[in-house]
């Protein structure tokens, strides 16, 4: 018999879910391996999207397993303030040895929104010891998404985010996003439209005076917003940019971090280095919560350099670096590392585009977007059914098809673990088609 027929579903208030429709007719997951959920009604369940863009290194992986078996029999916790463990340290050395050269002072915290404001705080902090307080501000991008904290939400662009949540930071500014299908649409990779986009950075900095802007946040893919590619040549003038003005660039890559495009981040595959780079979901491969906000050396030597007693930043969470975490980001790296996973990542990058883009002429598809392990199908509306119904209604299609993907208002969005080989690749992708023709 399924739990859920006797679980009491009453007390969970269930995160970005439609909680009524869902406690009707429930999903629950019981066991993972590998590329595959159990669901409680005993199926093995494809995952289309390494959970939450986030088990880069498959499910239950046996060495990470063991490394948090391990430290939780070892040490559970140790202090996070005036006290710490080797295993943070050792961690924090082996991320500066992934980013870009000179981000190499690593700040702990549990979850993608943490690592945002932490970005967004130290940024600001940064500016106030350098005797530029006026720089307060942030600009964003629409359609962004940076978390649910209330910096990540002030600079987040999906409407739906922001909308129930009042005033929020004051002084933020939002970049047009760059989706255009009409210019753009079934582009693989980077789209060659769309550069002159970032010159509307420049119009922003006039409006709101450059010298009060303290940092530029955007997820170099956008993720949650419908996996949208920057247009060539984009981040570079967004670089360019910012260098001219004096404001901090902080990358988001809470997704594309950890090999999901190919790449230890997005920024060595673009090749523009950012001064702040928050990272989580692959850092631990989900097995324990734990994020990470990774700075310019320069940006630590400035706050850092009061006398030697005083804390410098008056900013952490009782479980930074916590030790169970770091066992485990320590041995998600090692897993990267062992089974060259970042690579597999790259290889499978054609086979995943060529098999997302032959869906191009099934109806009701607008756009399919992609790159490295990260898609999105974009659906338009057509007869009677709205993009929305249509998102949903594949969605269902596939899991009741023992396939995961994530339905996400009108777009399907695909993120496979690293370790997913080709005929699952063209499972998910049949599965999905399938789905489609059933609504015809
Ligand atoms: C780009 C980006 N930033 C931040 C977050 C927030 O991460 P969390 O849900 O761990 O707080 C997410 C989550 O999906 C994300 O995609």
């Amino acid at each position: 018999m399924k739990q859920s027929n006797t679980l009491n579903l009453d007390n969970f208030w269930i995160p970005f879910t439609a909680n009524k429709a869902f406690k009707e007719e429930p999903r629950l997951l019981v066991e993972a391996e590998g590329m595959f959920y159990k669901s409680e009604d005993d199926r093995q369940i494809l995952d289309g999207i390494a959970g939450l863009w986030c088990c880069n290194a498959g499910h239950c992986h046996p060495h990470i397993v063991k490394a948090v078996q391990d430290q939780i029999a070892t040490m559970d916790y140790a202090t996070a303030f005036n006290m710490s463990h080797p295993k943070a340290f050792q961690l924090a050395e082996k991320i500066s040895e992934l980013t870009p050269k000179g981000l190499d002072r690593i700040f702990f915290g549990n979850s993608g929104s943490e690592a945002v404001d932490t970005a967004l705080k130290v940024a600001v902090a940064y500016h106030v010891s350098r005797g530029e307080g006026q720089r307060t501000r942030f600009i964003s991008r629409e359609k962004g998404y940076h978390g649910v904290n209330v910096g990540g939400t002030s600079v987040g662009g999906i409407p739906t985010n922001r909308k129930s949540f009042g005033a929020l930071l004051s002084g933020t500014d939002h970049l047009p996003h760059t989706w255009n299908p009409k210019e753009m649409a079934f582009s693989k990779g980077q789209p060659t439209w769309g550069l002159h986009l970032a010159e509307e950075l420049e119009s922003i900095l006039t409006l709101q005076d450059a010298s009060t802007i303290a940092g530029v946040i955007i997820e170099p893919v956008v993720g949650s917003g419908g996996v949208i590619v920057p247009p060539e040549g984009y981040l570079e003038r967004i670089r360019e940019i910012c260098d001219k003005h004096g404001i901090l660039l902080i990358f988001d890559e809470v997704i594309t971090g950890f090999g999901r495009i190919g790449h230890a981040f997005a920024a060595e595959r673009f090749n523009v280095t950012p001064d702040i780079i928050t990272m989580a979901k692959g850092l631990t491969g989900a097995a324990i919560p734990m994020s990470a906000t990774a700075f310019k050396t320069e940006i630590y030597d400035e706050i850092v350099n009061g006398p030697d007693s005083v804390i410098e930043l008056f900013h952490g969470y009782t479980y930074s670096g916590h030790p169970v975490a770091a066992a485990a980001g320590l041995a998600t790296l090692e897993v990267y590392e062992n089974e060259g996973l970042f690579d597999n990542s790259l290889k499978m990058e054609p086979i995943f585009q060529d098999s997302l883009h032959s869906l191009k002429d099934e109806k009701y598809i607008i756009d399919i977007r992609n790159i490295g392990l990260m898609g999105a199908i974009h659906f338009g509306s057509e007869d009677d059914k709205t993009a929305v119904e249509v998102a949903s209604k594949v969605f269902k299609y596939c899991y009741e098809n023992n396939v995961l993907v994530r339905f996400s208002g009108e777009f399907i969005v695909l993120s496979p673990a690293l370790i997913v080989e080709e005929e699952q690749i063209k499972l998910i992708t049949e599965t999905i088609r399938q789905g489609i023709q059933s609504l015809n």
